[in-house]
């Protein structure tokens, strides 16, 4: 499967759909790469991308929220820290195990709470920064 920011998923806000759509490609690459039998050697240089790739981008939500008073700022930031560092812990034992299924599985498990996170929560911001 291929991840994809359908409709269902954009915010209507353009840097934050772009900065998205960067996201999701590179979980593509790290399933193609799969695919191809490559998984153990790219898992880790994917997580390591995503890992760092996440910090910038929630750094430019947070940015824009506090700019337009966005009323949801204080839980929105709480998930975004957590998750930095649930993805931060998932990514950090890649190399000691040396990308094993269940690192995979564990990788791919915090793509789900990504996505599910962009899809209420991000979406709700991008509905309020379309208004105000
Ligand atoms: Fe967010």
């Amino acid at each position: 499967m291929r991840y994809e920011l359908t409709k269902e998923l954009e915010t209507g806000n353009a840097l934050i759909d772009k900065e998205h759509r960067e996201l999701l490609k590179a979980v593509n690459d790290l399933l193609d790469a799969c695919g191809k039998g490559e998984g153990r050697s790219s898992v880790q240089k994917t997580g390591a991308f995503l890992s760092n790739y996440v910090k910038t981008h929630f750094a430019h939500e947070e940015q824009l929220q506090v700019k337009n008073g966005y009323p949801g700022y204080t839980s929105h930031k709480a998930f975004h820290e957590k998750y930095k560092k649930d993805l931060n812990d998932v990514v950090e034992k890649i190399p000691l195990s040396d990308a094993s299924i269940s690192d995979l599985a564990a990788l791919n498990n915090q793509i789900g709470v990504l996505v599910a996170h962009i899809k209420f929560e991000d979406k709700k911001l991008g509905q309020f920064l379309q208004k105000n």
